[in-house]
């Protein structure tokens, strides 16, 4: 939602960098809160400049990975972000809501659905489900709100930019169990990782 909010190409390269750099920090902890080898073939959905897919690659050493983002996000990562050495790493430009999406073993969706209202959350989910192959699964990288909505302070800070600047927000565990139960998923697991963001493996 902020790359499409960029005056210019200079201004979205900013932007990118910055939110790429965290999983710089950080990616690891993400990509390692579950063991996701059985999982070969995977898309990482608005993948922005491939951050976590890199992360993913270099973990686990039979993955490959296709960043899914709008063309103009995919150009720029290409360009700028993705050397031709990450071979394991491929492109697909379209729009998620509107274009067909790619069949994977898993799916990341990562600081993607705090964009979103519950709606349209749960029609990219039940879009994922729908093409996900038997088994596969989705793993969510969000700032995860308590159950009783006090805390913690960042992911409450990062719901009030959410709430003011997309139509998103942070959301609880609960509430994601209810848009991944609503989308077909059976099965949630939920990962704090003492990080800004934390990650909720749902199975197929
Ligand atoms: C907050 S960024 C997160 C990027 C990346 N997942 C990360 O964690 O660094 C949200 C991403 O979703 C992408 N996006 C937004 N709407 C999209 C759509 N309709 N189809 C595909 N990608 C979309 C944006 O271009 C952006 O790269």
């Amino acid at each position: 939602m902020f790359l499409q909010m960029t005056r210019s190409e200079e201004e979205m390269i900013k932007v990118t960098h910055f939110l790429n750099a965290f999983w710089s920090v950080c990616g690891r902890d993400m990509i390692s809160a579950f063991d996701l080898s059985p999982f070969t073939v995977i898309c990482d959905l608005g993948g922005g400049a491939g951050g976590l897919a890199r992360e993913c690659i270099s973990l686990y050493p039979n993955s490959t990975v296709t960043i899914y983002d709008l063309p103009k996000v995919v150009q720029l990562a290409k360009e700028h972000f993705v050397t031709p050495e990450e071979s394991r790493i491929t492109f697909h430009g379209g729009d998620f809501f509107t274009d067909p999406i790619p069949e994977a073993d898993l799916y990341i969706v990562a600081r993607v659905l705090h964009d979103w209202a519950d709606d349209k959350c749960l029609e990219l989910l039940s879009k994922i489900h729908k093409v996900c192959k038997p088994g596969g699964g989705v793993l969510l990288v969000e700032s995860l709100v308590d159950d009783d909505k006090t805390g913690p302070l960042d992911a409450l800070l990062l719901s009030v930019i959410m709430l003011v600047q997309t139509e998103g927000k942070e959301r609880t565990p609960s509430e994601f169990r209810k848009l991944l139960t609503a989308a077909g998923f059976r099965e949630m697991q939920v990962k704090k990782t003492g990080k800004l963001y934390d990650v909720i493996l749902g199975r197929k």
